[in-house]
């Protein structure tokens, strides 16, 4: 037992010494320090917590599609531009940069899903819903007719975009503003186009499946009238495309 511990005392004394005498070496020889560079693009931190969106979203789907597959473009993204000129770019200018381009489709599409992503959770708030801020509320008026007319229109859109995609509200024009509704496929995003984003629902399966499995149109319909964060709809009618 003594033995034991002597080896031990021993043992500790030792490491500690070659660790001593490393640290001096390295000190010493002037070696580099085993420092990673940080990876140039981040998840973003969500607005809420992960059940405050339930039980139209829970934090089962919160999890997965945040955790997973939001963090999964992040990570591809980061391994695909590491060394390139597109690791200094920010995350607009590479969608603009590749978009169409043959050769630039994985950094296009995990770089459109980030900002898409990103833009998505933004465009949700718990208890959302409800009447748009009076600003807001004209423009839609003017556009739509009502509320509920956009409502209805966000609704279909989503509903009905084929595959995988999105449905978005945005604005055309620079003056006085003219707000639509549009779908787009995949990974695309309104602003290659020159439109202002406003508000998006993300469609993809791994939005609403675990919740919802093939009833779509209850999801949609649930986050339109209870999630929508119009506030951050009128935010962005102030930004450039
Ligand atoms: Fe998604």
């Amino acid at each position: 037992m003594t033995d034991a511990i002597d080896n031990t005392e021993t043992l500790n004394r030792r490491t500690v010494l070659t660790a001593g005498a490393a640290l001096l070496a390295a000190g010493t020889l002037g070696l580099p320090k085993m420092a990673h560079a940080a990876d140039p693009f981040t998840l973003m931190k969500l607005p809420y917590g992960d059940k405050d969106l339930d039980p139209v979203i829970s934090a089962n789907t919160m999890g997965f599609h945040y955790g997973k597959h939001h963090k999964g473009y992040v990570d591809n993204l980061n391994k695909l531009t590491a060394g390139t000129p597109h690791a200094d770019q920010s995350l607009k200018d590479i969608v603009k940069d590749t978009y169409g381009k043959s050769d630039k489709v994985a950094i296009y599409n995990n770089a459109a899903q980030i900002w898409n992503h990103d833009f998505y959770w933004h465009s949700m708030k718990p208890n959302g819903g409800g009447e748009p801020p009076a600003a807001l509320k004209k423009l839609i008026d003017s556009s739509f007719e009502n509320v509920e007319a956009l409502k209805k229109e966000m609704i279909t859109a989503a509903t009905g975009q084929f595959g995988s995609g999105w449905a978005w509200l945005v604005a055309e024009g620079t003056t006085s503003a003219k707000l639509k509704v549009i779908k787009t496929s995949n990974a695309d995003t309104p602003f290659t186009s020159g439109l202002r984003p406003l508000l998006v629902i993300d469609v993809w399966e791994h939005a609403y499946y675990l919740d919802y499995q093939n009833r779509r149109a209850d999801h949609v319909t649930a986050v339109v009238n209870k999630l929508l964060n119009w506030e951050y709809a009128l935010t962005n009618l102030s930004q450039p495309a």
